[in-house]
């Protein structure tokens, strides 16, 4: 049986994290996760304090396992969503691309275990200087915002760092392999956003979930050609990964011209989501997206993610040693 660090600091069954997507991990996911006995996270960041204080609720009419809410916390408006999930004392309040150290000392004041989510080893020496109770490294082929360190050298450099900090690993893990891959790196479980995007719980529009499930391992880009159109809330040293299509074989690596005529392209982007136009609107996945192929439900994923990490743990391991 898979056991971790993890396991114990969260007091989960398997070292599984549904990732805090915004606008997809809503409560729905992350009590079919948590209830499967994995670590659910809402996308705290998605609507406003009240509706945040919704979803915490909603999950625990669901389910009484524990969870938690992830936050972009680079975005105005962050301290009122943190101050909702701590009156609401969830079991742990995630934080990305942003120095966690402001936030360590009132969730542990409120019995509440603070998680930081990193893209680069300085980012990760600080989080762990600040004193956060786990730490999740992750790769560029993450979906969504990310960095662009990849996987295979940046967890076990992050692991190198930070002491006796459990690390989770981020990015490019939709299976079993994944998952026994980077326990081997050091890391004490898997965070996954973009298998989860295509369960049948996660929120959502079906178009944005059905171009994921289609969509091959080479059909992904990091660009900031969005986040320059929408004026979007993140730091220089991340870009957002998403689906390859006509907006980003335009704009991809062109930010002057994106700057110049950011109305103008922010307003097509919010027209194509609206009509569903993948061509135009982002649809934000990792290059997991290849090894995806339909929508299921999560607690099937996460079983089938833990038993196969299990399996193959083990018949690797007699294959290859002699
Ligand atoms: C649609 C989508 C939305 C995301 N939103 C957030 C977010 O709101 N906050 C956050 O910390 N990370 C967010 N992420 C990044 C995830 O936390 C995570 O690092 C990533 O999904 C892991 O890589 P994978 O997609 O290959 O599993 C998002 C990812 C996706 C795919």
């Amino acid at each position: 049986m898979l056991y971790t660090r993890v396991c114990e600091l969260l007091g989960v069954e398997c070292p599984i994290v549904s990732a805090p997507m915004v606008g997809r991990a809503t409560a729905e996911l992350v009590a079919a996760v948590s209830a499967a006995g994995g670590f659910g996270l809402i996308g705290g960041s998605t609507a406003g304090p009240e509706w945040l204080r919704e979803q915490i609720r909603m999950v625990r009419e669901r389910t009484d396992r524990p969870f938690g809410v992830g936050f972009i916390s680079s975005a105005p408006g962050v301290e009122a969503l943190v101050q909702v999930a701590l009156e609401e004392q969830v079991t742990a309040i995630s934080h990305s691309f942003v120095d966690p150290s402001s936030y360590v000392d009132a969730a542990h004041a409120a019995g509440v275990k603070v998680l930081a989510q990193v893209q680069t080893l300085a980012g990760a020496t600080a989080a762990a200087r600040a004193g956060v109770d786990l730490i999740t490294a992750q790769g560029t082929e993450a979906g969504g915002h990310t960095g662009y360190n990849a996987s295979l050298p940046f967890v076990p450099a992050v692991v190198d760092v930070v002491g006796d900090i459990p690390v989770l690993a981020a990015g490019g893990i939709a299976d079993g392999r994944g998952l026994a891959a980077v326990l081997m790196l050091g890391a004490e479980g898997a965070w996954i956003g973009t298998r989860f995007l295509t369960s049948r719980e996660a929120g959502g529009a079906t178009w944005a979930k059905a171009a994921v499930v289609g969509a091959g391992t080479d059909d992904t880009v990091l660009t900031r050609a969005y986040d320059i159109a929408q004026n979007a809330p993140f730091p220089q040293h991340v870009g957002g990964r998403v689906l390859r299509n006509q907006f980003t074989a335009r704009w991809h690596e062109h930010d002057d011209q994106v700057l110049a005529r950011r109305e103008e392209l922010a307003a097509e982007v919010l027209a194509a989501e609206e009509r569903g136009d993948t061509q135009v609107a982002p649809v934000y996945a990792g290059s997991a997206a290849g090894l995806i192929t339909a929508i299921e439900p999560a607690a099937e994923i996460v079983r089938r993610i833990v038993t196969e990490a299990e399996d193959m743990l083990r018949k690797r391991t007699a294959q290859v040693l002699r």
